[in-house]
């Protein structure tokens, strides 16, 4: 783990390796912001490259892939998007797993990544080898592993899902008589055996920014705001995802937030996605949910410390440079390749 959670942070730029990562950025006058957007623009074009961003990226990034054709996605999505588009080179803004699970499905594309030190404490949560020790305790169970883990673990797993398909994929399995080894985050397997009733058993790991939701700082906020509606990600503490009025991926409390009818949104997930749920409902309030309150202190602050470090500079100099390039070993890339792609084929069953 990179982060020391021993320390106040107060907000995730300051997390040492983003604040490095960060502190390497120059600082663009308007006119040099241009010029490099327009740089990344012709480089993208140049070599067959197209942006895929995570909504938890800097809104900056999110708007060069809307404007150059790319995608701007929840992670279930970014990797079917990376899938079924032509381009040679796929530029994946987000942390490791999804340049990973781009790799995994497309190894004949160049997937290169604006840093490779942007982690994922669900991932890092999850090591391979006392992963493997604890499917093997447990033969008799099908392995179920969320998108945000290594391409080791996913190449151990029966099935990848992501928070989009989650809850359908285990109805199903559970239809099928199946009992569930579930990893890695705790909440999210806990919220799916509660819809579900399904027999689970769930790997020990966190989100250390939807952990910090607030659930005693929730109520008093929607005290203050009756009328408002609750969007929870799953990641979040189970407290947290009781008060909701709609819990789903980032994609579907987007989707909720223009279904509902509140006017105004209590948001309980990273930050970088009200720049495209504003979009999507311009005419409505977003107000983020409480990370600190009686005393706490927050060290995220609701922005994931891995996804702040993506940014212009190093954007740029990956197509410059051909750096941070994605590589998995042929033989893990292999296995995970089966229970990834299982991911896929059960998200387009449903549509
Ligand atoms: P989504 O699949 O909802 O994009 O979630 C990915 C993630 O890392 C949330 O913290
Ligand atoms: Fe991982 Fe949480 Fe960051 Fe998502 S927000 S990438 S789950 S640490």
């Amino acid at each position: 783990m990179s982060i020391d959670l021993a320390k106040p942070l107060f907000d995730a730029r300051n997390a040492p390796e983003t604040r490095r990562v960060l502190q390497s950025a120059p600082h663009y006058t308007p006119e040099e912001r241009e010029q490099v957007r327009a740089r990344i623009k012709h480089l993208l074009r140049e070599q067959d490259a197209v942006l895929v961003a995570h909504y938890y990226t800097d809104a900056e990034l999110q708007s060069l892939a809307e404007e150059t054709g790319g995608h701007v996605a929840d992670s279930l999505e970014m990797a079917r998007f990376g899938n079924e588009h032509p381009a040679s080179t796929l530029i994946v803004a987000g942390v490791r797993f999804m340049g990973e699970t781009a790799k995994i499905l497309n190894p004949e594309k160049r997937v290169l990544m604006p840093t490779l030190e942007a982690e994922c404490s669900l991932d890092l949560g999850c090591p391979a080898e006392p992963f493997a020790e604890f499917c093997d305790a447990h033969p008799d169970r099908t392995v179920v592993v969320y998108a945000n883990t290594s391409a080791e673990v996913k190449a151990r797993a029966d099935w990848v899902v992501t928070s989009s398909i989650a809850v359908k994929l285990i109805e199903h399995l559970d239809a099928e008589g199946e009992k569930i080894l579930w990893a890695p985050d705790r909440h999210l397997g806990h919220y799916i055996q509660q819809v579900t009733g399904a027999d689970m058993l769930l790997w020990n790991a966190s989100c250390v920014v939807h952990d910090e939701f607030k659930f005693r700082a929730l109520g008093k906020l929607i005290e203050e705001h009756p009328e408002a509606g609750v969007l929870v990600h799953p990641e979040s503490p189970e407290e947290v995802i009781r008060m909701a009025n709609a819990v789903g991926s980032t994609t579907q409390l987007i989707e909720a937030a223009r279904r509902l009818p509140h006017k105004t949104f209590i948001v309980a997930t990273d930050r970088g996605i009200f720049y495209k749920m504003q979009q999507a409902v311009p005419e409505k309030t977003l107000i983020a949910a409480p990370t600190g309150g009686a005393g706490a202190t927050c060290r995220m602050c609701a922005h994931c410390p891995w996804m702040a470090m993506n940014g212009l500079h190093n954007l740029l100099e990956v197509l410059e440079t051909g750096a941070n390039e994605i590589t998995i070993d042929e033989d893990i890339r292999v296995r995970a390749l089966r229970s990834t792609q299982r991911m896929l084929d059960f998200a387009r069953s449903l549509r």
